[in-house]
């Protein structure tokens, strides 16, 4: 039987923001997961169900760092005299997929505009640790990187403040599910998350790049899992992605790189 019951609901909500590992996301993402979950399972479920999707969504990307202690190290040490590029390198290694792009970040922005020309503005929903390559992007153009991670958002945003970037680059909360719009913007980033947002919603990533108000959606894939094997993957998502978009009127150029599969789509 579905569950009605919001003060079971919200009992539930309390006890995962109380816990360790989701204390972090954001609210209205875990009680929409809840909701979502509560039409399929049972009262004495639900609880295990929805970390269960909370795992999924990020607990297997991410060996979480104490960020506040991290940016008073950081802080520290950038008075010591550390470069800014030393600090950002060493930041960017705490996520496989930045760590994967880290030898490669200049040529990976620079291939992208070779085909979208240098944007005015830059959004990237599920940004992760990502936000921080953006002195690999260009100091003029303006950045936005949303997700669901209060806690990764608000570190994201005192790097860009220590290193006097919060003028033109920004990281806000926001869950792709629940924007009533999206920011309009030249290039849209969409790296390595449109089969989390799937998993989230069956079938909802397609509506999302539909409903984001941008010339350009850059989507990609890893091509390798994340214990490093190669099985196929790359052909099955280049499947899986034209599949999704046939039919629609988009241009479609495909950048490779070693570890991850790039879809520039012009809209
Ligand atoms: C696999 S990481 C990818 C990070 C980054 N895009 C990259 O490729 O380096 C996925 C990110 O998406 C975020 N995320 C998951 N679901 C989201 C949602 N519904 N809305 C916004 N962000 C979400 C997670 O918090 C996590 O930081």
């Amino acid at each position: 039987m579905p569950i009605q019951n919001n003060d079971f609901k919200k009992k539930i909500l309390q006890r995962i923001l109380k816990s360790k590992k989701y204390k972090y996301i954001h609210p209205p993402t875990i009680e929409r997961i809840l909701d979502s979950l509560s039409t399929k399972y049972e009262k004495k479920t639900l609880e295990k169900e929805a970390k269960r999707k909370l795992h999924q969504i990020w607990g297997a990307y991410f060996s979480r760092p104490n960020f506040s202690k991290l940016l008073s190290k950081i802080k520290s040490e950038y008075q010591s005299g550390k470069s800014r590029e030393v600090i950002l390198r060493e930041l960017l290694m705490l996520q496989t997929s930045t760590k994967e792009r880290l030898p490669i970040f200049e040529e990976y922005y620079e291939q992208i505009f070779n085909i979208t020309d240098i944007p005015e503005s830059i959004t990237e929903y599920g940004c992760g640790i990502n936000a921080l390559s953006y002195r690999w992007i260009n100091h003029d153009i303006s950045y936005t990187g949303f997700d669901v991670d209060s806690e990764l958002i608000h570190f994201i945003n005192s790097i860009f403040k220590l290193f006097d970037q919060n003028e033109s680059a920004k990281a806000k909360l926001g869950d792709v599910f629940l924007f009533e719009e999206f920011r309009p913007a030249d290039v849209c980033l969409l790296l390595k998350v449109l089969v989390l947002f799937d998993r989230q919603k069956n079938d909802s990533s397609l509506d999302i790049m539909k409903a984001i108000p941008a010339k350009f959606l850059v989507v990609s894939f890893p091509t390798k899992s994340l214990g490093g094997v190669d099985k196929g993957m790359e052909e099955n998502y280049r499947k899986m992605f034209y599949g999704l978009i046939s039919g629609l009127p988009w241009n479609v150029s495909e950048v490779i790189f070693e570890n991850e599969l790039v879809f520039v789509v012009e809209k």
